[in-house]
């Protein structure tokens, strides 16, 4: 049978039947419908829907082409960027093995001195360092005061001569960014007019840094395209971005508060971070949205563990099984008496799928609704699906609670307070 992302959903309380579930579906055809059309009022923020716009063959040789000399040339290279502008090539990154590189290394998502400080610190240990400054309209403090200390470091490393070629960025034509790489000679790279920050993943934003870290962007980019393909056509009813988009808002409308986004591989950790930012900045406004929260396990069943099986019962969960098994690790018996031996012999890879198998069961005879999405393997491709899938998930399900998927209003409240205090002109 043809490997292919699974979700499955158990609800022990039969608040969301298979026939309402399919009634959903069926009733949001429509937006379905007018999601893959291309709805008229998003056109300018929904470029990455058709992947190749943005990722398309000729860009990502010339990606690989550009990547390749970093490659050669560094021994670190620094990304600059923070939010939907650093989270999926971070996601990537940490969760497949350590490729053969520079080391990447992630700046500018922070106001913290001390962090600041160490990064320079850990830079002094490379002898090359390249920087990827990456940031939309260049107006976010974050990235925009570490690209200036970070600038100065390499001036006063390598002089100002070669500092131009060891500097990148990535960034809307025409913007202040572009303009102060004409005037001082540094590598431009195109951050998409028509694409936000947390739905940039098929883009130079995400796919540069990947690129240079030795990840096979080309397959991440075909998994993306599989997806989008399986989307566009798989009908209302079965279409597993239209069921879970489904499930969400009914789960919401019911009066569920969270959604919490369990799995039993840390290499997730970063990609549970995308999925946090891509959900809650999407789908938070407006006074609605489900809060979406995260489970690393095993370790989060010894603290938040005990709130979702005992606790408010205010969230659902959402499973990430991975299917291959891609690491093994026996455990072998031992004469000293530590009351383990019912282990011995057993593979741990086995040992943590029957933990997660037991949570499963657990959190839904308590009743909690629980979806379960099978991912046949952890690399480049099926990543790329992943990312394809909870965008376009997402999209549809702010669609159906009635919110703009693409704007962050409330992203703006903090700053101008932050904004005047700092003297920033016009505040
Ligand atoms: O998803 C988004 O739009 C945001 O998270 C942005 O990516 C984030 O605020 C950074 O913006 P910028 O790239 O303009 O610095």
């Amino acid at each position: 049978m043809k490997k292919q992302i699974e979700l499955t959903y158990i609800d022990r309380q039969g608040l969301l039947t298979a026939e309402t579930l399919e009634k959903t579906c069926q009733d949001a055809a429509v937006i379905l419908e007018r999601a893959v059309k291309g709805d008229p009022q998003y056109t300018d923020v929904t470029g990455w829907v058709s992947v190749d716009e943005t990722a398309g063959p000729e860009r990502l040789q010339f990606l690989l082409e550009q990547a390749k000399r970093v490659r050669e040339e560094a021994d670190a290279l620094v990304v600059i960027a923070i939010g939907g502008s650093n989270q999926a090539s971070r996601a990537v990154i940490k969760a497949l093995p350590d490729a053969e590189g520079p080391a990447i290394i992630w700046a500018g998502n922070t106001l913290s001195a001390y962090e600041l400080q160490r990064t320079l610190k850990e830079l002094d240990g490379y002898k090359s360092v390249y920087i990827n400054c990456i940031a939309k309209n260049f107006e976010t403090l974050e990235p925009g005061m570490t690209f200036r200390v970070l600038r100065q470091y390499l001036e006063k490393r390598y002089g100002e001569e070669d500092t131009p070629r060891r500097v990148f960025a990535t960034g809307t034509p025409g913007s202040n960014l572009h303009q102060l790489c004409i005037d001082h000679g540094y590598n431009f790279l195109t951050f998409p007019e028509k694409v936000g920050g947390r739905y940039c993943v098929g883009s130079d934003v995400h796919l540069f840094p990947m690129a240079v870290a030795g990840v096979d962007i080309e397959a991440l980019v075909q998994g993306m395209r599989d997806m989008r393909d399986r989307i566009f056509t798989e009908p209302a009813p079965q279409n597993i971005a239209l069921r879970y988009a489904a499930i969400r808002s009914s789960l919401l409308k019911k009066g569920y508060a969270a959604e919490m986004l369990s799995f039993f591989e840390p290499r997730l950790d970063y990609f549970s971070k995308w999925w946090v930012q891509g959900f809650a900045e999407s789908e938070g406004k407006c006074g609605t949205g489900l809060y979406p929260i995260v489970a690393s396990n095993s370790e989060d069943l010894h603290s938040t563990g005990q709130f979702v099986q005992d606790g408010s019962p205010i969230l659902f969960e959402t499973f990430l099984e991975l299917k291959e098994q891609d690491a093994s690790l026996t455990i072998c018996a031992d004469e000293k008496k530590d009351y383990f031996d019912y282990l011995d012999g057993l593979d741990l890879w086995e040992i943590n799928q029957i933990a997660r198998r037991a949570t499963f069961t657990a959190h839904s005879q308590r009743g909690i609704p629980c979806l379960n999405l099978e991912v046949p393997a952890l690399d480049e491709y099926w990543l790329g699906q992943m990312f394809y899938y909870f965008m376009f998930s997402c999209y549809l399900s702010c669609e159906l609670t009635g919110v703009n998927a693409f704007d962050q209003p409330g992203v703006e409240g903090y700053k101008k307070e932050m904004f005047h205090h700092l003297g920033k002109p016009g505040y």
